[in-house]
């Protein structure tokens, strides 16, 4: 089979950009199927580094074609924002980039909707990114959205534009007490927009479709994780699309029946942006360790990152929903000086042990985690090219992941750079 998934398997920012980069030479095309440019995919290649927020992570290889399916949301301004960065970064994108005519368009009403909303839930807020995500995934759902083949046509756009402020500005005014939008100059920005984007702007499913016919090999990113999947994250602290494998078909038009590897990539310990229950969560002096060691500051909001230890019972389920069929675990090396490290084998709820994956995010919030305890080491991992060299207690604990998840690693991560890896098995192996 032709085509394998690279997806997050826990609150996203796992290093899913890193992973993808890496395996990326053997595609001959990345494709991006779901979010929009609230995620933050960083590539770190020859000494540059390049944040992706809708760009596929394969862009930096000269012969991937990249390809944004009808799975994403598109904000045309922050596109064409991060394509004028990259292009500054010598990255070409013509006839090598290509976003899907139906994937559905984040408009100025729908960032200033997720703020307000984000606003006035208080200390109940979700966290979110206020890019606009979630209301532009409603108005997708809801059947009033606008996709990107409809950005070509003014008419359009104003119908859309000119009945959606209706609703937004009602809900502004008496809702929220807050200022309204006016639709004019959005339908002449979002006009211009189109313009700019229209040779980018392709039936992407059918690209793909064809090249999987051709005997041509694809890689489906995901975006964020499986904790923050609208079905089988923490509910309601999760994003509005589905970065499980399921999303990766439906926001690509690619059938399951193409799917051979599905890799999901976990950091060696775990953390999370935004609210919601985190049973795994260090609030003190260990998690500010991590979370420095680790540089955890988000790569599309720069907000610290909450941090914790490794959680394999919502890994276990991650790769239950996913059929995950590898691992690539990732930020090993930042483990490197810990006297003691722990994962997350199960939880207790009320005293007793707890069955499952909880649905409920109150019962979640609640878990208690039990621990397995590990001996740390102290030797810096990046350096070293063989699993082998690794201290004996690095083994030890991957080992032990291995073995909990009756998964094996398809790589190790030991560092930022594309060359940082243990590479144990190929994409399409
Ligand atoms: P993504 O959203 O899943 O692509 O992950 P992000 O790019 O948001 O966050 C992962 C961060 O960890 C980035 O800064 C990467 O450069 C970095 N990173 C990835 N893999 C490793 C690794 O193995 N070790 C270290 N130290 N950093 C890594
Ligand atoms: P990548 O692809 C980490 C989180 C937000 C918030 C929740 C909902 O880089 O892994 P949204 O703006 O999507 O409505 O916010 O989801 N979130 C991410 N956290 N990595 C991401 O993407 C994320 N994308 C969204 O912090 O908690
Ligand atoms: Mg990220």
């Amino acid at each position: 089979m032709s085509c394998s998934v690279v997806l997050g398997s826990q609150w996203g920012d796992e290093g899913k950009g890193k992973i993808v980069d890496m395996y990326a030479p053997d595609a001959d095309i990345v494709m991006r199927c779901q979010g929009g440019h609230n995620a933050g995919h960083t590539v770190f290649a020859n000494g540059t580094s390049y944040i992706l927020h809708l760009v596929p992570s394969g862009i930096i290889h000269k012969n991937v074609i990249n390809l944004a399916g009808n799975g994403v949301v598109v904000d045309p301004a922050a596109l064409l924002n991060e394509m004028e960065v990259l292009e500054k970064k010598g990255i070409d994108f013509k006839d090598r980039f290509f976003i899907s005519d139906r994937a559905h368009i984040i408009f100025p009403y729908h960032s200033a909707a997720d703020k307000l909303k984000e606003k006035q839930a208080g200390s109940a807020k979700l966290g979110t990114t206020g890019l606009g995500i979630g209301p532009a995934y409603t108005d997708k759902a809801n059947r009033t959205g606008l996709r990107m083949g409809e950005l070509l046509n003014r008419d359009l756009i104003k119908n859309c534009v000119t009945d959606n402020l209706a609703q937004y500005n009602i809900l502004a005014k008496y809702l929220y007490n807050s200022e309204t939008i006016e639709a004019e100059p959005i339908i002449d920005e979002y006009y211009e927009y189109g313009k700019k984007l229209a040779p980018y702007i392709a039936d992407t499913a059918s690209i793909v479709n064809k090249a999987l016919k051709d005997g041509k090999k694809v890689l489906l990113e995901g975006a964020q994780g499986a904790m923050l999947d609208i079905d089988f994250g923490t509910y309601p602290f999760v994003t509005s699309s589905n970065g499980s494998t399921g999303g990766a078909a439906s926001g690509s038009g690619v059938s399951p029946k193409w799917f051979s590897n599905i890799i999901g990539v976990a950091k060696a310990y775990c953390t999370r942006v935004g609210s919601g229950p985190f049973p795994t969560e260090l609030d003190g002096e260990l998690g500010e360790r991590l979370r420095i060691a680790g540089k955890e500051f988000g790569a599309t909001t720069g907000r610290p990152r909450r941090c914790g230890f490794i959680d394999l019972v919502a890994l276990k389920y991650a790769v239950m929903i996913n059929g995950i069929t590898h691992i690539a675990l990732t930020k090993l090396d930042v483990l490197s000086g810990f006297d003691e490290i722990k994962a997350c084998t199960s939880y207790l709820a009320d005293g007793a042990a707890a069955e499952g994956f909880p649905a409920n995010a109150a019962d979640l919030a609640k878990a208690v985690p039990v621990y397995k305890s590990f001996k740390g080491w102290s030797a810096s991992l990046s350096e070293l090219g063989r699993l082998e060299d690794f201290p004996k207690e690095a083994r030890v604990y991957i080992a032990f992941i291995e073995e909990f998840l009756e998964v094996g690693f398809s790589v190790i991560s030991v560092g930022s750079d594309r060359n940082a890896s243990i590479v144990l098995s190929g994409i399409f192996e």
